[in-house]
């Protein structure tokens, strides 16, 4: 275990904000955790665990210790009647999986291609694109309790998934909530794919594509393509322009404010939820208040996606914050909604 101590985190956010960790451990393995665990200089220190540091705005340095996690492994751990199981490293780069697995011949990532950040952070806010989310292909997981240091498992119910949301998201409440916020990290992760592979392909984008290309029945390859197609278009690449995907959760809505809005807003575009809800494009609202493409500062709300704040250069998270606020405030004034920040604030 290597510790290092003042370490610029600016390559470690893709927001590409300015800031530094009093201390930093790149855990590779459980070994290096376990060090950390039982070294006494550490012991009294916070700690904040970072992936790719794809959903995090940093409101400042980090005080204490950054554990990144860096474990590494892509194995086929296994298969059952009905699916292929597949372990990767919480450290691998999740894009790097969904191109490895289909490499192998494995499909049922396509749809989440290009999504930023790393496998051990898949879970925590149960990733989706296209019409596919974690929890669909997800299997079992292995973590360390960094306050016991044992190694436990989780299965899929455990993990409490919602949309953009986990048992990793909540702070424990008592004995029988198994709220793991602060307490875990994500060691490796099992994700079960299936052996009959269906093409999903019930969002609108990727109907789009289909009707462009007269290809009703694409495989596997053609879906990933699609959607890096997709994606690099719409979204900005966090190399060239800082930004950590959807800022905002797209708002569910009972159904009868649903149908107040639709009155005032015939062209309001939203999704099927739960019974009795309706899941409104957040994007599509910022939209409407004429936001997308506007600049505050250094930051700003980007050109092609109102639902994705950029930094320019030199933003800060109190700009990107005062730009959020700006944007509830705008959005609620005109439709009644309030909109939930997405990615995590340290
Ligand atoms: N829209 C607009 N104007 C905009 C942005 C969107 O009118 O500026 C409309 C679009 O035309 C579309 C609808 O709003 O009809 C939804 O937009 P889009 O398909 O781009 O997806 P989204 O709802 O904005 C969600 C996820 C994304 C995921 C995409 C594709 C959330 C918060 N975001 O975005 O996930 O890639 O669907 O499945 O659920 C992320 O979480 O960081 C993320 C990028």
């Amino acid at each position: 275990m290597i510790l290092e101590q003042n370490v610029p985190l600016q390559p470690y956010n893709t927001f590409g904000i300015a800031a530094r960790a009093e201390a930093l451990v790149r855990v590779r393995s459980e070994d290096d955790l376990r060090a950390v665990l039982q070294d006494a200089r550490l012991a009294h220190l916070p700690r904040t665990v970072l992936g790719g540091g794809s959903n995090v705005v940093l409101t400042g340095d980090v005080k204490g210790l950054v554990l990144k996690v860096e474990v590494p492994g892509l194995r086929l751990a296994g298969e059952t009647d009905r699916h292929w199981i597949i372990e990767a490293g919480g450290g691998v780069v999740w894009h790097e999986l969904v191109r490895w697995t289909l490499e192998q011949g494995w499909p049922g990532l396509e749809n989440m291609a290009l999504i930023p950040g790393t496998v051990g952070a898949s879970p925590v806010q149960n990733i989706g694109a296209y019409g596919v989310e974690l929890q669909d292909r997800f299997h079992a997981l292995d973590a360390m309790d960094l306050f016991t240091g044992e190694v436990f498992t989780l299965n899929h119910a455990q993990c409490g998934f919602g949309y953009r949301d986990s048992v990793f998201k909540h702070a424990s409440h008592g004995p029988e909530d198994l709220g793991l916020a602060g307490r875990a990290v994500i060691l490796r992760v099992r994700l079960a794919l299936p052996k009959k592979w269906k093409p999903e392909l019930g969002y609108l984008d990727l109907e789009r594509k289909m009707a462009e290309t007269g290809n009703a029945n694409p495989d596997a390859r053609t879906i990933f393509d699609w959607v890096c197609a997709i994606r690099s278009a719409k979204l900005p690449d966090p190399a060239i322009i800082g930004n950590a995907g959807s800022f905002f959760q797209n708002p569910i809505v009972p159904d009868e404010q649903y149908q107040t809005l639709l009155l005032k807003h015939p062209d309001l575009i939203s999704y099927a939820d739960a019974a009795g809800k309706r899941k409104l494009a957040a994007g599509w609202l910022i939209d409407q208040c004429g936001l997308k493409g506007q600049r505050m500062g250094n930051v700003g709300v980007y050109q092609n996606q109102a639902l994705v704040l950029v930094n320019y250069g030199n933003g800060t998270a109190k700009d990107i914050l005062a730009l959020a606020k700006c944007i509830q405030d705008k959005v609620h004034e005109k439709f009644g909604v309030s909109l939930q920040i997405e990615p995590n604030i340290l």
